[in-house]
């Protein structure tokens, strides 16, 4: 069999054959979340069972493909849709995305997720910026034999990677600021990851919230924990999609979480819209769609 790294090449290059585009920038969309991925522009769409390797979602609110194209003039890789450890799939597969993305010359990733509210000050609607995370999913996406080639910048690619400021404060910066700009209040919070897909009983809610964690869900760690050793740089939004497990007396359910998201798609939108050429700013000027 074949190396990931070998098979995360092999579909890179079929991204690069797909278009001229090299983005900077990827975005993962998130449950409800794949609504923005029709604002790209100048796209070229490539569905996943037609990249090598790629492995295909199964839930639904979830596309799968990749979107390449641009926003603002800035060229972005956007996944509609992503794979979750709860649907079977190995710690391989869920970050393969990434690993994929990163080969393909993306340098700032933003990953985006439906998130249940264990702080009392979030509603539905609320859309947070991820600060740090919490991995209770009692794995990591990092185990096996560490394959350095993955460090597609200096000091990265290590068995033992730092993981201290895994989410950018420069990007969380920009985004508090366009949100302020757009007229609502971005607040930050800590991220619980559990493994799913059973939501959490209220008793667990109540540990978490114990433990420091505002936001729980299924997904994203694992990205983030492989963007990082790749040395990508972050930025983790969270669209709250319900309070948490007892937090009110409400009881869950998968529909209200996809209806919020179709309530928050513009204000989602609007945000990613004018955060992306801010973000491709930041890489010192980078030519905005090479
Ligand atoms: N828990 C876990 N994942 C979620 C939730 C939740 O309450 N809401 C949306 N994703």
């Amino acid at each position: 069999m074949k190396s990931i790294f070998d098979q995360a090449s092999e579909a890179a290059a079929l991204l690069s054959s797909k278009t001229s585009l090299r983005p900077r920038v990827g975005i993962i969309l998130g449950s409800g979340l794949g609504e923005f991925a029709n604002s790209v522009e100048n796209a070229t769409v490539v569905p996943y069972a037609s990249i090598p390797h790629f492995p295909q979602s199964t839930v639904e609110g979830h596309h799968g493909r990749m979107v390449l194209g641009t926003v603002g003039g800035v060229a972005v890789a956007v996944m509609q849709g992503r794979v979750h450890a709860y649907e079977g799939y190995a710690m391989d597969e869920v970050t393969f995305p990434v690993r994929v993305l990163g080969l393909f010359g993306v340098r700032q990733l933003v990953v985006t997720n439906a998130a249940g509210g264990i702080n009392r000050s979030y509603s539905p609607g609320s859309v947070v910026a991820i600060r740090d995370h919490i991995n209770l999913t009692g794995t990591n996406a990092a185990l096996g034999r560490n394959e350095a080639r993955f460090g597609v910048l200096p000091n990265t690619g290590l068995r033992f990677f730092d993981m201290t400021v895994a989410y950018a404060p420069r990007l969380r910066d920009l985004a508090v600021r366009e949100a302020a700009a757009q007229g609502w209040t971005m607040q930050s919070g800590v991220y619980l990851a559990v493994l799913g897909p059973s939501y959490e009983t209220p008793a667990e809610i109540r540990a978490f919230h114990a433990l420091g964690a505002d936001l729980v869900g299924m997904s994203t760690v694992h990205e983030v924990i492989v963007a990082r050793h790749m040395g990508l740089e972050v930025l983790g939004l969270s669209l709250v999609t319900n309070p948490a497990a007892g937090v009110t007396d409400e009881p869950l359910n998968h529909l209200e979480v996809m209806e919020v998201g179709v309530r928050a798609a513009k204000t989602f939108e609007t945000l990613l819209t004018a955060l992306v050429p801010q973000i491709a700013n930041l890489n010192g000027g980078a030519s905005p769609s090479t």
